[in-house]
């Protein structure tokens, strides 16, 4: 068994997973209340509360598996990207846990987390290489083509926003809470996608995105309304937006699949957890005659267990050679 902890934002997660794949325990704590009146993640809160919480986040994850820290095999943690400091918490927690019982310990990189998420468990046979992934997080927005599930090569990504940051953007000109790409999906399955047109930006011949545009033709939007008219309209402009934002997604992946001939779809990272993006996917491949993995929606969002999945396909260090590892911010 591999206890995994991932601190690179603003959850607090461990997560215990079988070398089969098999998710005994999936624990998350999110902090996302404590940051919800400064309208984003604050770094240092983040880091503050990752100390606060880990143990027995990490308590719990064990607990959960009916596992003791006797029975576990090797320690994954995320190494980055991510926050610093957020980070090093996970980081120097998952060396203490491992050294104290002389276990090896895998860095692990939270992009190929997300990108694995399909390979684990889930109810149903988990994808197999090759296949291609839509990753769609907070912080990035890529497609990678996976040959071997122990790494992955990016076809094509965002040249400035990431989707997540789209979504929470859009929700903040719009007047939601935070984080705002949950209530924005809500709010939209209320309105008509077709009431406002919004651009849909595909840059260059490649595989590649761009979303600063569409939030910048919200903001025009919102200001020629006027705050009464957004206020009566806020469903209408909430489901025209993330039509936009899911046109792209969609259009791209479709776009991979042909230039790849993939015969396996995955997508992940917390959009993935978007109901628009989940229907037109599922749309999309069925009309492709390719097959589809979309895991559940806690497989998405920032989770433990896709870190433990991903150090499934890694080379683990033994101990003690990973006492000087450090966390980074971006991974090169
Ligand atoms: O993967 P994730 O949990 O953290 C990062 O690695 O960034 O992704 C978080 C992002 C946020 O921008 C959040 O608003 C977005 O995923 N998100 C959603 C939904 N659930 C989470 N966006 C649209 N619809 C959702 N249902
Ligand atoms: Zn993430």
């Amino acid at each position: 068994m591999i206890l995994a902890i991932e601190t690179s934002c603003d959850d607090t997660c461990a997560a215990v997973v079988t070398a089969a794949g098999e998710i005994r325990s999936n624990v998350v704590a999110s902090q996302g209340l404590l940051h919800a009146r400064y309208g984003g993640v604050v770094p240092e809160i983040a880091s503050r509360r990752h100390l606060e919480l880990v143990d027995a986040v990490t308590a719990d994850a064990l607990e959960g598996a009916d596992a003791g820290l006797d029975e576990i095999e090797s320690v994954a943690v995320t190494r980055g990207p991510g926050l610093i400091g957020a980070l090093l918490v996970g980081v120097s927690s998952a060396k203490g846990i491992a050294a104290s019982r002389k276990l090896p310990l895998a860095p692990v990189d939270h992009l190929h987390g997300h990108v694995v998420a399909s390979t684990l468990a889930l109810g149903r046979e988990p994808v197999e290489a090759p296949y291609l992934c839509l990753v769609a997080s907070g912080g990035h927005t890529f497609i990678a083509q996976v040959d071997e599930p122990s790494g992955y090569r990016t076809l094509g990504s965002t040249l400035d926003d990431a989707a997540g940051e789209a979504f929470d953007k859009g929700a903040r000109l719009l007047g939601l809470g935070y984080p705002g790409g949950p209530e924005l999906d809500r709010l939209a399955s209320e309105g008509d996608a077709d009431a406002f047109d919004f651009p849909r930006s595909l840059p260059g011949e490649g595989l590649d995105f761009s979303f600063s545009g569409l939030k910048t033709a919200l903001l025009y939007r919102v200001r020629e309304l006027g705050e009464r008219e957004v206020e009566r309209r806020r469903a209408d402009l909430a489901a025209s937006y993330q039509a936009a934002i899911v046109t792209v997604l969609v259009t791209r992946l479709e776009q991979a699949v042909g230039r790849e001939r993939a015969e396996r779809v995955a997508i992940g990272g917390g959009v993935a957890a978007n109901s628009e993006l989940r229907r037109r996917v599922t749309e999309a491949c069925d009309a492709l005659g390719v097959g589809l993995w979309v895991p559940p929606r806690e497989l998405c969002t920032d989770n433990a267990a896709m870190i433990a999945g991903a150090a499934r396909f890694a080379e683990p260090v033994p101990y003690p050679g990973y006492l000087d590892l450090d966390a980074a911010a971006r991974l090169a």
